[in-house]
């Protein structure tokens, strides 16, 4: 099974990726954090991305579609893939399906994920991540069992990303709101777009993308 995860930034993309990795044996490919790790790592890409990340502007498509390219398949092991965060333009969705036909994949479902955007500003206020294996967290909605340990790997180092600050989730909501929405379309004129509503509980959206991934 191969999904895409749409939705504005905070919609929770991520949190409901590894749920959904854990229950269906699925590989996350999140270009956001692929990005992350290119600026850690001080490559070219990273130095050229990480200045229109902290603006929170889409990074060019030619320099998305070669990052994702090498990973639609390479990227597997499981039982199929859930992009997060990609695709965000037309040009990426297009250039999506061409990598898709050469692989002979297809994607089975696209979920968007939608939210009130005053949520969204308080759920990205509070996260946090692990620093050892990058596991999300919250503030108020999604602690470690134990405080400072990280659930999934007992690591006590964690981090806040340079982009999560009120002015530049403005910009992203807006990069979402004029580049990435328009997408919407495209897939729903496929049929394969299922919206489900990302407010309410961790588990009670999760159970929502369980029932709109159904029968796939
Ligand atoms: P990216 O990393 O993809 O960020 P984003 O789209 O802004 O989305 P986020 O990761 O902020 O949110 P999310 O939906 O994953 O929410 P999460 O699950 O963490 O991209 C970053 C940047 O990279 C972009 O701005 C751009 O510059 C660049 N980029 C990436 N891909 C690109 C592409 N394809 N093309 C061009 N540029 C690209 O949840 C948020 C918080 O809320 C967490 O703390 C979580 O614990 C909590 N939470 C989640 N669900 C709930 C819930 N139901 N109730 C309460 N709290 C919740
Ligand atoms: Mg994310």
């Amino acid at each position: 099974m191969n999904l895409i995860l749409l939705g504005p930034p905070g919609a929770g993309k991520g949190t409901q990726a590894e749920r959904l990795c854990d229950a269906f044996n699925l590989v996350q490919l999140s270009t956001g954090d692929m990005l992350r790790e290119e600026v850690k790592s001080g490559s070219e890409l990273g130095r050229t991305a990480k200045e229109i990340m902290e603006r929170g502007d889409l990074v060019p498509d030619d320099l998305m579609i070669a990052m994702i390219a090498g990973r639609i398949d390479t990227g597997n092991g499981g039982d199929g893939v859930i992009l997060d965060g990609f695709p965000r333009t037309t040009a990426q969705a297009e250039a999506l399906d061409a990598m898709l036909v050469e692989k002979g994949l297809k994607i089975d479902r696209v979920v968007q994920i939608t939210v009130d955007e005053d949520a969204v500003v308080e759920r990205i206020s509070g996260r946090f991540s692990c620093a050892e294996c990058g596991a999300g967290y919250h503030d108020s909605f999604k602690q470690p069992k134990q405080e400072g340990v990280c659930d999934n790997c007992g690591a006590t180092e964690f981090n806040r990303r340079a982009d999560d600050n009120a002015e530049t989730v403005r910009s992203r909501l807006e990069a979402y709101r004029e580049q990435t929405a328009p997408i919407l379309p495209y897939y729903e004129g496929r049929g394969s777009l299922q919206a489900v509503d990302g407010m309410g509980s961790i588990d009670d959206v999760f159970g929502r993308i369980k029932a709109a991934i159904k029968g796939v």
